[in-house]
């Protein structure tokens, strides 16, 4: 494995290059969303240019060129993910839309009051509130893993949980905390106990490899923008068997087969779950950003995120000591390059707005995780998180800015 040359990488971003207050950008936020390369920018804007059509409805020369791009780049998806089949990835608008698209589908099709779907306090609003919608619908009960007291699960009572459960809903990735959940070891208790896995991938393909097939999920979904892709587009992959026996969850368009004045029948997967003329430049861009991740390698961009955390950890506690509590779990095994943290007595989007005027970048809020604020008892924190662009001096940027907030509050 080549280590990430991160200034070449860098070069590769056109907006590393504006200043922001005066100052350098330095983007600690792709947690939330990436920056994109111009290998990216490049392949969407070489595809309006030159071979834009609608897709799967033409036949002339630049349709067919363009479908030829969109298929390709679903292909470069199954690939990333280790999909044994690239008819099993559904293109969606985002994550979010992938776990609705399980929850409405799947979960209309299969749950009935009373059924069990078993989440984790660590989830994101989007692997928590389709099953609430549900839940208020059909009358599913919902049951919660909670939290050790270094943020990983707790998974004393897994098995009490799991009893008689039709899924188990967890995050790969904690948007919050870094913690990296043993996906694989979850996948299987849930299956011992008779239940389906649906794993929120957003915080993790962007970041290290990701093998669909190894985990023995069922469903998994992830989101193109957090991934050096462009916003407008993520997916769902899950097992062809699912996907076949689904129904439709949205209708018109690339879904059908056939309509008559009395109904329709739906075309195969995975089209029968992409309604409507789908995101087609955002695809390519995609596709692109597979290809650079690809290049780049995730197991060297999980290690460069892993010393860039490790490097960041130690420069924080070094200058602010107890005066900032870190969330997250210290052991860089089943950490990710996310740092959330919170000033004694400073508020976190104060310390946000702060940084902002040297150029940092982070993001302040409840990380749509409004449960686990609640279990961490804080209503908000502030998120540093790290990508392949980021290196040292963006850390040490960092620590500097945090020091002029503490010493503008006055702490
Ligand atoms: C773990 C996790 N799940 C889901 C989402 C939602 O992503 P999107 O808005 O792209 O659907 C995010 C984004 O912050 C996330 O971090």
């Amino acid at each position: 494995m080549s280590a990430l040359d991160v200034t070449r990488v860098q070069a590769d971003f056109p907006i590393l290059q504006r200043e922001v207050n005066g100052q350098r950008l330095v983007y600690l936020d792709s947690a939330s969303s990436s920056q994109k390369p111009v290998q990216v920018l490049d392949a969407m804007e070489r595809c309006y240019r030159e071979s834009y059509a609608n897709v799967h409805r033409g036949v002339y020369t630049i349709a067919e060129e363009a479908t030829a791009a969109f298929e390709a780049s679903r292909a470069k998806v199954a690939k990333l993910l280790h999909a044994p089949s690239t008819s099993e990835i559904v293109f969606t608008k985002n994550v979010t839309e992938a776990i609705n698209l399980v929850a409405h589908s799947w979960g209309r099709a299969n749950l009935r009051a009373g059924d069990v779907v078993v989440l984790t306090e660590m989830e994101h609003h989007a692997n928590v509130v389709p099953w609430h919608m549900l839940a208020n619908e059909i009358g599913i009960e919902i049951r919660w893993i909670p939290l050790t007291a270094d943020h990983r699960l707790d998974l004393t009572d897994l098995d009490r949980l799991l009893d008689g459960a039709r899924l188990l809903g967890v995050t790969a990735v904690s948007n919050v905390l870094g913690t990296i959940n043993d996906v694989e070891a979850l996948v299987s208790a849930a299956h011992a106990a008779g239940a389906l896995a649906l794993i929120d991938a957003a915080q993790a393909v962007p970041h290290r490899t990701v093998d669909v097939t190894a985990w023995d999920a069922d469903f998994v979904g992830f989101t193109g923008h957090k991934m050096l892709g462009p916003s407008g587009i993520g997916g769902l992959w899950a097992r062809a068997e699912l996907l076949e026996a689904m129904p439709p969850f949205l209708g018109g368009g690339e879904m059908i087969r056939d309509v008559t004045t009395t109904g329709f029948t739906t075309n195969d997967v995975p089209w029968k779950f992409e309604a409507g003329t789908p995101p087609i430049v955002e695809a390519v861009g995609l596709g692109a950003a597979v290809d650079y991740l690809d290049a780049l390698g995730l197991p060297a961009i999980s290690a460069h995120e892993r010393s860039l955390t490790e490097y960041a950890l130690d420069a924080l506690d070094q200058r602010f000591g107890d005066r900032l509590t870190i969330y997250g779990p210290a052991d860089l095994d089943v950490r990710a390059g996310v740092l959330s943290f919170l000033f004694e007595g400073i508020h976190a989007h104060d310390v946000s707005q702060v940084v902002d005027e040297a150029g940092v970048c982070v993001r302040a809020g409840h990380h749509c995780a409004k449960p686990l604020m609640r279990s961490l008892g804080v209503p908000a924190t502030t998120r540093a998180s790290f990508y392949v662009y980021n290196d040292e001096a963006d850390v040490d940027a960092l620590v500097e800015a945090l020091a002029s907030a503490e010493k503008f509050f006055g702490i």
